[in-house]
């Protein structure tokens, strides 16, 4: 099963721009697109639902094996309810490493993704989708910037939402997600060995979907 499909990862820091990129990518090839950082998202709102204690690990871990995360266009339903929005509050972010942090939860959660790869060609972005989750894909991308342009490019995207935020108090938040995420035991931050390293700096997004097809379909070409 899944035998032929296509594989296409693309990890990074948060704020690279790569769930943009990922699924421009994924429409221009015409392969699906998977978010898997938005699995870790919905099952973290549940838990926070479910007033599960972030120390009662059997609970978090019981709670992931029941919870059913499904994709409908854009929109993220956790067991059937649409959590698009609520997912990406600040609550749920911060709160995103006590089960990011679990073997168990990201064995349980990285089983769902191969599921969900199975007989499709997909685009994958996460932090792991490369390293741990999808070791042979076809093709891996580590798309990364510096933590300036990543926080600036997070400013201008939270005030086109009508948000303020002072840029330092989002790089202090981005500095502690970006030690958080290298600093698991399990599914860690880092390019794979056998990833291509591309550094959106000074790049506009057009410029960064047009570098990362380019490499995608060099890729291929050369298998
Ligand atoms: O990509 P994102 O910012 O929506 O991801 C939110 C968090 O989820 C991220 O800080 C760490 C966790 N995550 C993970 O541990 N593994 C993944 N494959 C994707 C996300």
């Amino acid at each position: 099963t899944g035998e032929f499909a296509l594989i296409v990862t693309i990890d990074g820091p948060a704020g690279a721009g790569k769930s943009s990129i990922a699924r421009q990518v994924a429409q221009s090839i015409g392969f699906d697109f998977l978010d898997t950082g938005a699995m870790y998202r919905a099952v973290t709102l549940g838990a926070i639902r479910e007033q599960i204690e972030w120390d009662d690990l059997a609970g978090l871990i019981a709670f992931t094996k029941k919870s059913r995360i499904n994709f409908d266009c854009d929109r993220v339903f956790l067991n059937d309810v649409d959590v698009t929005e609520e997912i990406r509050s600040p609550t749920v972010t911060s709160a995103i490493r006590y089960l990011a942090d679990v073997a168990e939860v990201r064995e349980e959660l990285s089983n769902q993704q191969r599921i969900f790869a199975e007989n499709r060609n997909l685009v994958t972005d996460g932090r792991d989708q490369g390293t741990e989750v999808f070791p042979n894909a076809t093709c891996k991308i580590f798309l990364t910037a510096s933590p300036d342009e990543r926080a600036r490019r997070r400013q201008a995207q939270l005030q086109r939402i009508g948000r303020f935020m002072p840029l330092d108090e989002i790089l202090a938040a981005q500095r502690k997600r970006d030690a958080e995420d290298k600093a698991r035991p399990m599914g860690a931050l880092r390019p794979a060995d056998d990833a291509i390293v591309v550094d959106s700096d000074g790049m506009t997004t057009d410029e960064v979907l047009r570098k990362v097809l380019q490499i995608i379909q060099q890729v291929m070409q050369s298998q």
